[in-house]
């Protein structure tokens, strides 16, 4: 396996750009968030929004490892299948019917999340109470049960092992340490129906929550002693830094291009799913050229359920998202389905280029995205990713955590159906 280099020096010099580029002290926490020196900018119009473009990136998105050209070993020979959305008609499925298969498995897992955090903190231990209490789904731990118990079949492993379970927390742990994080940066108020960590606690311990918990991540996972799956995690780190960056250094930038957007969806969304899908494959002790399969269904499930999430931005009320409908968009976020609609409107583009300083101008370009089929292309794009992810599931037994791994891509596509 060749994986990308992924070291913790890495991860440090991520952070000291980031501090290099003037976005943060030890005086303000605020000075911290690059995208709110995108909104500081947003708030004054007569700041060019080329000014915005802070950092640039080389696109470097992919599989870690190099992919076996050669037939992998177990592909069924099954047809492809190919999601059509509106011949699929099937009754209305929750995360938690589908997740039943590893109910026990998400039990244990939320009981650890509780202990794991709060074990040496008090002020830890109230905010961990609001951070891992219910309200969160738990997809990424459940796709590392699913995958590991898919797996595990293979190698006639009759239990998941404790490295699988310690794997299931430490993805859930790094989520909901970026979830912190976000919140910060966005100055979100509610999250998941509750209020947020910041919120409730304060900036600073919000961020110090968050930290502690990508350091205790951090721990557990050396602790795993498997290289292989410290490099590949560790890079999921360094991934949703350079994803925010990213995100904010584009903000408004009408010349955003699909594969950049793919490459930002990736890094903030997509890696942490490969990442739990691969390393649960690792842990079951599979053939690589499986692991391999593991990560591309993680990485195209992940993107299609970024595209989903873009999409709904602009479908959903604002009661059904939690926050103000077309919020990316007001914000600067060109997703999918703006990038679509700016190939076909040129109007779109003067909208967002003023950023939204005429009244009723959001609620215009909001129009312009739906009516020229920008959310048409979104869904088609999603629907790709998904049946590829689809694809990728059959180098797997037949099983009823296969299937639910089918399902479960098939769940995110009829949340936008
Ligand atoms: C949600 O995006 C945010 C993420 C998926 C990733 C957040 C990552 C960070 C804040 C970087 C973490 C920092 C370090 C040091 C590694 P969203 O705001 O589009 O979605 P939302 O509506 O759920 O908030
Ligand atoms: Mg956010």
């Amino acid at each position: 396996m060749t994986a990308v280099a992924c070291h913790n020096l890495e991860f440090g010099r991520t952070m000291l750009d980031f501090l290099a580029c003037g976005c943060s002290s030890n005086a303000s926490f605020d000075r911290f968030s690059v995208r709110n020196y995108a909104k500081g900018a947003v708030r004054n119009p007569n700041r060019g929004y080329k000014a915005r473009k802070l950092l640039s990136f080389q696109p470097e998105i992919g599989p870690r490892t190099k992919t076996s050209g050669a037939l992998l070993k177990g592909v069924t020979a099954d047809t492809p299948q190919v999601l059509d959305l509106k011949k699929e008609s099937r009754s209305p499925a929750s995360l938690t019917n589908l997740f039943e298969v590893v109910a026990e498995d998400l039990q244990t897992l939320n009981k650890n999340l509780q202990s794991i955090v709060g074990a040496e903190n008090p002020v830890l231990m109230s905010a961990a109470e609001q951070i891992f209490g219910a309200g969160g789904k738990r997809m990424r731990p459940a796709l590392v049960f699913l995958v590991s118990r898919a797996t595990a079949e293979i190698v006639g492993l009759k239990e998941l092992t404790k490295e699988h379970r310690r794997l299931a927390e430490i993805i859930e742990m790094i989520h909901t340490a970026s979830l912190i994080h976000d919140d910060v940066l966005d100055e979100s108020d509610m999250r998941r129906g509750k209020e947020t960590v910041h919120q409730l606690y304060g900036t600073r311990v919000a961020v110090l929550a968050g930290d502690f918990m990508f350091a205790q991540s951090s721990w557990y996972l050396a602790n795993l002693e498997n290289l292989e799956v410290i490099k590949l995690i560790s890079q999921v780190i360094k991934d949703f830094a350079s994803g925010e960056i990213k995100q904010a250094s584009s903000l408004f930038d009408c010349d955003v291009q699909l594969e950049e957007y793919l490459i930002k969806s990736y890094y903030k969304t997509a890696s942490l799913i490969a990442a739990s899908t691969k390393g649960a494959s690792i842990f079951s002790g599979v053939d690589s050229c499986i692991s391999e399969q593991m990560y591309q269904y993680g990485k195209n499930f992940g993107l299609s359920f970024q595209i989903v999430d873009d999409v709904l931005d602009f479908t959903q009320s604002a009661e059904q998202l939690g926050k103000p409908a077309g919020s990316d968009l007001a914000n600067g976020n060109l997703t999918a389905p703006v990038i679509f609609a700016l190939k076909k409107e040129a109007r779109l583009r003067d909208i967002i280029e003023s950023e939204f300083c005429d009244t009723g101008s959001l609620e215009e370009a909001i129009e312009i995205v739906k009516r020229c089929g920008g959310i048409q292309r979104a869904q088609d794009l999603a629907r790709e990713k998904s049946n590829i992810a689809i694809q990728n599931l059959q180098c797997l037994p037949p099983s009823s955590f296969r299937l639910v791994l089918e399902e479960l891509v098939k769940y995110n596509l009829e949340r936008i159906k």
